[in-house]
């Protein structure tokens, strides 16, 4: 007869006897979340496997995460549940295609999004994530040209913001782009006292009616601090976990999506985060795999844009 695994015990139980620390991104399940021991944005979960003092990192999120924390800390064992957990922005930015781009404006300052590969991180100045990417922009002297990848809209809401004309790469949010503005209109409509709030991945018809825009971190803080009592959300449906928790007394409502020209329940959830589950994570460390590798020079050459940003956003 099969025994059911007490996930939660035998997570609690390894995690200490490996001395593991388990990093998760808001955008993981709820269960996930309450097993580790820091939950964040990409910002604070790459400032924490920066300055962790565990011998294994559990990474629970996505493969470009894990290789950032690997990046930083690459003495550390980095182990991920999932190897498949990718990225559509990742995936629309291979290196070799990018490498020719960035050939074609020899003299622009690269900053990349951290929603990208290691290869692409070797070929860029400086990373941002979705914290610190204004500050970043406004690092670079404005007579010089930026390239901005992978991420359109963000990007196209940094140059709103900033004021600069950075040459856009063509990759999106598969989650993000399924926000539809129209049908967010709608629920408005019918909860005419929610606020509407965004993560810049979205794109600009929905940000055009958020009344705040900002990263994970940034969206739950102004949750718990908003004198609101029911917000429309436009990101990923797994910080609605941590909004809820923080304030029991309030409403949420996910962000409506769209796929074909259809209402998508699911679209708000992001399949690669989604890979992950508690089976995952319990097998993970418990075989200390699958594990994140990088050749000696992909780990110099990506830290040096991740240390940059770092020191900007201090
Ligand atoms: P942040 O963690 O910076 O809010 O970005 C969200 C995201 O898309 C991670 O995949
Ligand atoms: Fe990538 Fe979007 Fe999923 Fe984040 S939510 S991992 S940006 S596909």
């Amino acid at each position: 007869i099969a025994t059911e695994i007490d996930y939660v015990a035998e997570i609690a139980r390894l995690k200490k006897e490996k001395n593991a620390v388990i990093l998760a991104h808001y955008y993981q399940t709820s269960d996930i979340q309450d097993v580790a021991d820091y939950i964040g944005d990409s910002l604070g979960l790459s400032q924490q496997a920066a300055k962790t003092e565990a011998d294994v990192i559990v990474f629970a999120g996505v493969r470009f995460m894990a290789e950032t924390a690997k990046i930083l800390s690459p003495k550390k064992k980095v182990i991920l549940p999932d190897i498949n957990a990718g990225c559509s922005l990742e995936e629309s930015a291979p290196a070799d295609k990018f490498l020719a781009f960035k050939k074609q404006h020899p003299e622009a300052v690269v900053i990349s999004y951290v929603n990208c590969s290691a290869e692409l991180k070797t070929l860029t100045d400086i990373v941002c994530t979705s914290t610190n990417a204004i500050k970043i922009v406004e690092s670079v002297p404005k007579d010089k040209q930026i390239i901005f990848a992978p991420d359109k809209n963000l990007g196209d809401y940094l140059n709103r913001k900033t004021g600069r004309d950075m040459i856009l790469w063509d990759g999106a949010c598969m989650v993000h782009e399924a926000f539809s503005a129209d049908m967010i209109a709608a629920l408005k409509a019918k909860h005419p006292d929610a606020t509407i709030i965004a993560h810049p991945e979205s794109e600009k018809p929905v940000l055009d009616n958020a009344e705040y825009i900002g990263s994970t971190t940034g969206l739950l803080k102004y949750t718990m601090n908003s004198p609101s009592k029911e917000f429309i959300v436009a990101t990923e449906s797994g910080i609605l976990h941590q909004m809820k928790k923080a304030s029991p007394d309030k409403i949420f409502h996910i962000a409506p999506t769209v796929k074909n020209g259809h209402a998508c329940i699911a679209c708000s959830d992001c399949p690669h985060m989604k890979l992950n589950t508690m089976e995952k994570l319990y097998r993970c460390l418990l075989e200390e795999s699958p594990e994140i590798n990088l050749s000696d020079d992909i780990l110099t050459k990506a830290k040096a844009p991740i240390d940059k940003m770092l020191e900007i956003s201090a």
